[in-house]
């Protein structure tokens, strides 16, 4: 994948092939990425068919972070959707080029899913957010200044995170809120200059994920969803430092209640 001249569709639908060698299923409906906080979703999805090591897979990096999990797994819904859930992000924080952060939403478009559920964990813009408090992506403002399509690629992002999945969660759950998700580089969390910027050009949660993958995911023509932990305000609305520990330790206290929320808007599906 860092060499221009190969095919990242190519060596996806290796990956997609390998998968479907490895867990003995052949097709998978929907895709999901497990975000800071989300790691516990999994096992209330339903029946885990199979689990690889992603490292074991054509194209995906090992993950750099604790809380990031390694794992690439088949799981089989109660009403027979076949879900391939995806604990192995790539951040482009890791000086990783877009090719590589979406290699694993390539895959899964590759597997026959036509879902991409992301999530992340992030920090909250409106004060009301208090951390553990989940929210829907709305839209995204990618500012990486990177993009994974190349070339002329002209793709439509109108309803990129769809109104007909955001409605069935919001059947899930009708108290759920809806944000604007700005894509950061990272790793360095934000200013409270570039919070504020955030908040006027109409952000609502900051991040250092998701907006490339769900480029990525439409690209391969995809429906996404997208959802955000709240793990802690961003800076200069919370005055107290931010710390990768206050981010993991929000995500662990608010994991059952995400994940089972989480579980009910794709078993619904
Ligand atoms: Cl405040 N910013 C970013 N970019 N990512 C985060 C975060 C903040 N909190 C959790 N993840």
């Amino acid at each position: 994948l860092d060499d221009p001249s190969a095919d990242p569709f190519e060596i996806a639908a290796e990956a997609a092939d390998e998968i479907a060698r490895l867990t003995g299923v052949a097709r998978h409906d929907i895709a999901l990425t497990l975000g800071s906080g989300w790691g516990q979703a999994a096992e209330l999805i339903g029946e885990t068919v199979a689990t690889l090591p992603c490292t074991q897979i054509t194209g995906f990096s090992s993950p750099a972070l604790e809380g990031h999990v390694g794992t690439l797994r088949s799981v089989l819904t109660p009403r027979g959707r076949r879900v391939l859930i995806i604990g192995a992000r790539t951040h482009f924080y890791e000086g990783r080029n877009p090719r590589r952060v979406v290699h694993s939403v390539r895959t899964a478009a590759a597997t026959g899913a036509r879902t991409m559920v992301l999530t992340n964990g992030a920090g909250g813009i409106r004060p009301t957010w208090k951390p553990g408090t989940p929210v829907l992506i709305s839209d995204h403002i990618n500012l990486t200044g990177a993009t994974p399509l190349e070339g002329a690629t002209f793709i439509d992002l109108t309803d990129l995170y769809s109104m007909r999945l955001r409605d069935l969660a919001h059947s899930i759950d009708p108290s759920l809120d809806e944000g604007v998700y700005c894509q950061f580089t990272g790793p360095q969390y934000e200013t409270p200059a570039e919070v504020r910027m955030a908040k006027t050009i109409g952000g609502h949660i900051v991040g250092m994920s998701t907006a490339l993958e769900a480029i990525a995911a439409r690209q391969a023509g995809m429906e996404v969803l997208g959802f955000s932990l709240i793990t802690n305000m961003a800076a200069g609305i919370q005055t107290t430092p931010l710390s990768h520990q206050e981010v993991m330790e929000a995500g662990r206290l608010a994991g059952p209640a995400i994940s089972s929320l989480l579980a009910r808007v794709i078993g619904a599906m």
